[in-house]
This record gives structure tokens, sequence and C-alpha cells, in this order.
């Protein structure tokens, strides 16, 4: 049974993650926990030099080393560099906890895509935002007018979604864009799971610049590579965004590792080879190992059938997941219900669990056979 001091309707999901991290069968968190390529094994080869390196070489020249390399290769090429510089993060949370201090200053609410990862609402909360939920479906087709309520200072977005894997188009994000510039609210997105889909690879810094409306993206390093939460968080904003962005940044920060922007540049590098589409061959035959395991498994379907992100979704048919979760926990194996990314109304995440999908195919295939044993006995 779960830990006495942690009951599954209240943990966040971050919670159930931690309980997760010294299994073998660790299906439960979204980090990049597969083998390392040999690309990138040769870059681990070389770590003392890089170390040496990102001690001498000045900070702003690594910084703008690694922006730069990171963000083309995520296709974003109009990335602002001049005097709103991008601003590098610990972590993505600590870009949105930022952004989350900076937004309360100018208003009190923000409408939220619905369903998310949990810690943006927790974060948005905790500063005392109030969140009205923003469903994916009239987000991504339909009259926007309605989507952008009218006493709200900000809209977020987290694209690709985590965990259902929907992009925004081009021609989406210009509409959402336009609305909020009519609407004159800041347009927020968290992009953490771009790397993952090239769909998402369109310049979305151009389509945001050339609306004209108050822009934030959070970017993040570290859902791709296996660098032992090596990563950083990115946070860009529009020069007209009206938000004390720097000053907060700078109560809470100084910059981060030099050492780390090191390496983000070259894992960006390597990447850029052949690197990135070897990972999203890795993540689509992840994504067959599980599909293909619980195919026959009565009840069960897959919810989100274009998702690429490195997390997947099934659909439980009519098991609960908190029977199926406490079940792979006597196996040690862990995932996370899906409730909590139901942030405004958690019983529609009731039927169904989210799969990590970057590891090493043994361990998901050993977890997802743990899965199927669950299912066929529920
Ligand atoms: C969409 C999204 N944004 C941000 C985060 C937070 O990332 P980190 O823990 O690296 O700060 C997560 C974590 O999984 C996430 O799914």
């Amino acid at each position: 049974m779960i830990e006495s001091t942690l009951r599954l309707s209240t943990a966040n999901l971050t919670e159930l993650e931690h309980l997760a991290l010294n299994s073998e069968l660790n299906v439960a968190d979204g980090h990049a926990r597969q083998q390392l390529s040999e690309g990138q094994q040769r870059i681990i080869d070389e770590l003392p030099t890089l170390f040496e390196k990102a001690a001498v070489q000045p900070v702003a020249d690594l910084e703008r080393d690694a922006h730069r390399a990171f963000f083309h290769l995520m296709g974003q090429q109009s990335y602002p560099i001049g005097p709103n510089p991008v601003l590098s993060c610990y972590a993505s949370s600590v870009a949105m906890e930022i952004l989350a201090r900076s937004l309360v200053t100018k208003t009190d609410a923000v409408a939220l895509i619905h369903p998310t990862f949990d810690n943006i609402p927790d974060i948005l909360r905790g500063v005392g935002l109030r969140l009205v939920p923003l469903e994916e479906d009239p987000l991504h087709a339909g009259d926007l007018s309605s989507v952008v309520p009218p006493d709200v200072g900000c809209i977020f977005v987290t694209t690709p979604n985590n965990p259902t894997g929907r992009v925004l188009t081009r021609e989406r994000l210009a509409e959402l864009a336009a609305e909020c510039r009519r609407k004159d609210v800041v347009l927020a997105l968290d992009t953490s799971f771009r790397g993952f889909d090239t769909r998402s690879h369109y310049d979305h810094y151009a389509v945001l610049e050339a609306s004209g409306c108050r822009w934030v993206v959070i970017e993040d390093t570290g859902k791709l590579w296996p660098t032992l939460d090596l990563k950083v968080g990115l946070l860009a904003y529009s020069e007209n965004v009206g938000l004390p962005i720097p000053k907060i940044y700078s109560d809470i920060l100084l910059g981060v590792s030099p050492f780390i922007l090191a390496l983000v540049e070259r894992f960006a590098e390597d990447a850029a080879g052949d690197g990135l589409a070897d990972l999203h061959a890795f993540v689509a035959e992840s994504r067959r190992i599980v599909r293909t395991t619980l195919a026959d498994v009565p009840g069960v379907s897959f919810p989100d059938p274009d998702s690429r992100v490195s997390v997947e979704r099934v659909d439980l048919g009519g098991r609960r997941c908190a029977d199926v979760w406490s079940a792979l926990h006597e196996r040690q194996v862990y995932a996370l219900p899906c409730t909590q990314f139901h942030w405004a109304d958690p019983s529609l995440g009731d039927r169904s669990l989210r799969i990590a999908l970057a590891r090493p195919h043994t361990s998901l295939r050993a977890a997802v056979r743990e899965l199927r044993a669950v299912l066929l006995a529920h």
C-alpha cells in the first residue's frame, strides 16, 4: 500500500514520482532516463575538458552559444537576443515561479490549459492567482473569442501538452496571439516537451512577435537528454510584456552553472546531427511497446493516438486508476494516475494512467507486462 504519510488522492504528481525514484520499474516521472546514445556518451567521456572550458570562458559567451544551439535545434530562429534576452533558470519550474510572481503583480486570474502537469496550477495558485480552466478541444478548434475569458490577465498553454501530447498549430497560435493582443492579455506557453515533436518546431517567436501580443515562453532542456537532471529552463518574453520578469529573476537567482550551459550546447549540437531523429525513433518504439503489449486487454485504449511526446496515456476502460495504481505499487511498478493532471476536475482523470516512455526498453517492457497482468486481473 502507499506510504502511510502519503494519500493517493491528495498527493501531487511529484510526490508520486518521488516514490518511484529507486525502482527499476519506474515509469512515473517524465524525466529522460533512457541510455545515453554513442554520441552522448562521447560528450560524457569528455566532461573534464568541458568543465575546464566552462571555468575559463565568459559566462555570457557560454550562455549565448547554449541558447543559440538549443533554440536553433528546435526551429526557434527568432528567439529574443536584443534588450530582453532569454533568462536561464535552474529548471523550468523556476522559470514558472518567476512568471507566476511577475503575473500576480498585474492580475489576479489566469486561464490555464486543462488537463496539464499539476505543478503548473500549483505554482500559479501558490502565489494567489485564481485559475480558469481552458479545455483542449475549444483551444484547438472553433471560435476563439470565448476561449479567452474577459476577466483574466494571462492565457497559459502547454504545447505539446503533458500528458495529452496535443500541439498548437502555427495557424492556431497566430489566431490565439491575435485574440490576446485584442484583449491585451499575456499569452504564456510552456514548450517543455517541444523537442519530441517536429510539429512544434515552427518558429513560435516569429508568430508571437508578428502578432504584437505580450508573450512569455518557458522552454526546457530537461525532458530530452539523459543528463541526470543537469538541465536548464529558459524564460523568454516580449519587450512589451509589461511584467517585472528580470527583476523577479534577480530576486531568485544570479544565473545557472556555466558547466551546464556548456553541456547543453554540446548535447544540442549532437542532436542537430542525427541525435534528435534517433530520439524520436526511440520514443516511437517505446510507444509501440506500450500499445502492443496492452492491445488485447479488454477495455483498454489509447486516448492520444497522434501523440509524439515521451509519455503515453492509457485509458483503463471501467477500471479506476487508484485501484490499478495500488496494485502496481504492490509489484514495485510506478506509473502516474491521471487524476492530478485534471487540476480543475480530477474525476476526469479517474480512469487513466500515464506511462513514461523515456526509459530503456527492457525496463519499459517489464513494467508494461506487469501493468498488463494487473489489468487482466481487474
Ligand atoms: C509541461 C511541464 N512543464 C514543466 C515541468 C517542470 O519541469 P522541472 O521539474 O524540470 O522543473 C514539467 C515536469 O514534468 C512539465 O511536465
